[in-house]
């Protein structure tokens, strides 16, 4: 199967959008599942968010971080990714729940937001607000690009309040919790916020699905490097997530999990600025 990219464009000075051919992926993609990408044979794995399933494709929003996301980026349409693996992960109830709101501050937080809101607002009873934060004006996706359509209402806000609300989703957050009924929250992003928001929602007893995003090396649950601890009981990110209870999840033990491997990307990405500077 070859896996060719059909659609590369910017989303803004730092994520781009792919869409990748992967019948498979697509065919059985639930929002809350997610892909794992190995661009080159032998080339490691990395766990996207997928954004939507159309037809053959898929859609992923990409941050240009490390090696893999940057060299990915020098990629264009046409070119065909070694594999793409999926649906990964096991996907929160998609049901009624009445007043839904998702958060998000981050390209996969973002890409979840999309997909989440585009299936939860086709079941009947569902009212699906999404607040999507951008640091400022110049890192807002464009339209097309955003969970505006697929909500019945929207909330865009910038931290600068260079566009939209002023602030960012704990913000709004904090005050749709205070004046209205709320029945589910999901969110997606960064993870200190996700820590943040866990504890705003339990305080107003509102239940809240977060994304635990953590370091995968095989994704399929036999290296247990993305455990997470819920209720104090063990659990893989890959297999049992990366959507949990946010209430019970603990949080310290996620964030200090997340920095595990910097020592090891700032090498590649030294190997690979030094390899770049070769072929120029
Ligand atoms: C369930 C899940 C969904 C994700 N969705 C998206 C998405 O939609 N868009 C997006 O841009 N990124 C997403 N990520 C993060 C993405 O996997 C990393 O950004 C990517 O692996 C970076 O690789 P790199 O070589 O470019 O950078 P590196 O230099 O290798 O890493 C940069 C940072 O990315 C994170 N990271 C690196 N490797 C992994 C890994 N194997 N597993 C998880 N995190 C890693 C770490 O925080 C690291 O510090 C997701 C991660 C998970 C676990
Ligand atoms: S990534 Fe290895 S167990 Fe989840």
């Amino acid at each position: 199967m070859k896996h060719t990219i059909t659609r590369k464009e910017d989303l803004n000075a730092v994520d781009y959008v792919i869409d990748v051919v992967a019948p498979e992926v697509a065919k059985r993609f639930r929002p809350g599942n997610f892909a794992v990408l190995i661009t080159v044979k032998n080339g490691e794995r990395i766990p996207m968010s997928i954004e939507r399933a159309e037809g053959d494709t898929i859609t992923m929003y990409i941050k240009r971080l490390g090696k893999t996301s940057r060299e990915l980026d020098t990629w264009n349409v046409g070119d065909a990714l070694y594999k793409v693996i999926g649906p990964m992960g096991t996907p929160p109830p998609l049901k009624k729940y009445g007043t839904v709101v998702f958060a998000s501050d981050l390209v996969c937080g973002h890409a979840e937001n999309n997909a989440m809101c585009r299936e939860l607002g086709k079941i009947m009873g569902n009212h699906i607000i999404s607040i999507q934060s951008f640091p400022d004006k110049s890192l807002i996706y464009p339209e097309k690009e955003l969970a505006k359509s697929v909500s019945d209402e929207f909330i865009l806000c910038t931290e600068d309040g260079s566009v939209g609300r002023k602030g960012h989703y704990l913000d709004i957050m904090q005050e749709l919790l205070e004046e209205r009924r709320i029945d589910q929250v999901f969110a997606g992003g960064g993870i200190p916020p996700l820590q943040k928001l866990s504890e705003l929602t339990k305080k107003y007893n509102v239940p809240v699905y977060t994304t635990v995003r953590q370091i995968m090396v095989d994704a399929t649950g036999m290296c247990g490097s993305c455990r997470v601890f819920i209720d104090g009981e063990q659990k893989l990110a890959c297999i049992d997530g990366p959507m949990f209870d946010g209430h019970k999840v603990d949080w310290e033990a996620a964030i200090s999990r997340l920095a595990m491997f910097k020592n090891k990307e700032a090498v590649a990405m030294e190997c690979y600025n030094e390899k770049m500077k070769e072929v120029v």
